[in-house]
């Protein structure tokens, strides 16, 4: 299995699993406890936040193009961005992802697909924004990258991406972490003998990758978050410093020249 294939199984796994958990791991709410109107409602509050950021810093995506939402999920944040723009595509590389996003659609506008490979399926310049969290941190960093260059080729021009990666994982983090790589290994020999697993692996994308990635973009602005926090649960919050321990979110705002 490639890469993405094997990203893909391990997604279906966690889709059918427990969707809304995989999504947004609150450890109080795993075994199907997340209230579906409180989930969705955490995507509403983080477009709010996304969008109020956005003014802020002078940087508004054309509302009468064009919203892709790069790892959709079951559409949390799809289903507020939909209503904020001409039209809407959640794309997720998990195709029961893409049958609950489709199930729980709300908007005319609004339409979501199933894709596992790296070149995204849309024409150069398709997006007027382009939005993604807690999607890449998943994604092996080779793909990631690669992922970035197909944002800013199906950009429009003047067009706005924003994506959330981990930039790097604190030392005492990374300790924790080859313990549980080990863990990770067993899931693999569990996987090789058929039974089921579930194993989201996390991935940083450093900055000097990621400005590589984005060639001649420019990017306007980059935050730090807290999507790397266990009780991330949707509420993006700004930071003033990067976190001391686990990963250390970030946010980046990217324009496409015209
Ligand atoms: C933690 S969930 C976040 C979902 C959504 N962005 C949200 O915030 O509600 C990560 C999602 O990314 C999707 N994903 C992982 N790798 C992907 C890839 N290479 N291409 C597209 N989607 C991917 C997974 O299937 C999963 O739905």
């Amino acid at each position: 299995m490639s890469s993405l294939d094997e990203l893909r199984y391990d997604w279906e796994q966690l889709a059918e699993q427990d969707a809304l958990w995989a999504i947004l791991t609150d450890a109080t709410k795993s075994g199907g406890k997340w209230d579906l109107a409180e989930f969705m409602a955490t995507g509403k509050a983080e477009i709010a936040t996304v969008m109020s950021y956005l003014s802020r810093i002078n940087c508004r995506p054309d509302r009468k193009g064009t919203v892709l939402d790069f790892g959709c999920g079951v559409g949390r944040v799809t289903q507020a961005l939909a209503p904020e723009f001409a039209a809407c595509v959640g794309l997720d590389i998990s195709e029961q992802m893409i049958e609950k996003a489709t199930a729980l659609n709300q908007f005319r506008n609004c339409r979501y697909v199933a894709s596992s490979e790296s070149r995204l399926p849309f024409e150069d310049e398709s997006f007027a924004f382009i939005y993604s969290n807690i999607v890449l941190q998943h994604v092996p960093t080779q793909f990631a990258a690669e992922y970035l260059g197909e944002f800013v080729r199906t950009l429009a021009p003047g067009g706005v991406l924003v994506f959330g990666v981990q930039d790097n994982l604190t030392v005492l983090s990374s300790l924790l972490k080859r313990a549980r790589k080990l863990i990770q290994l067993r899931s693999r020999i569990k996987r090789a003998l058929g039974r089921s697993v579930t194993n989201m692996q996390m991935y940083c994308l450093p900055e000097p990758l990621v400005r590589t990635a984005l060639g001649n973009s420019t990017i306007v602005d980059i935050q730090y978050t807290n999507t790397g926090a266990k009780d991330y649960n949707g509420n993006l919050t700004y930071l003033p410093r990067p976190r001391l321990t686990g990963y250390s979110g970030r946010q980046y705002c990217v324009v496409k020249p015209r």
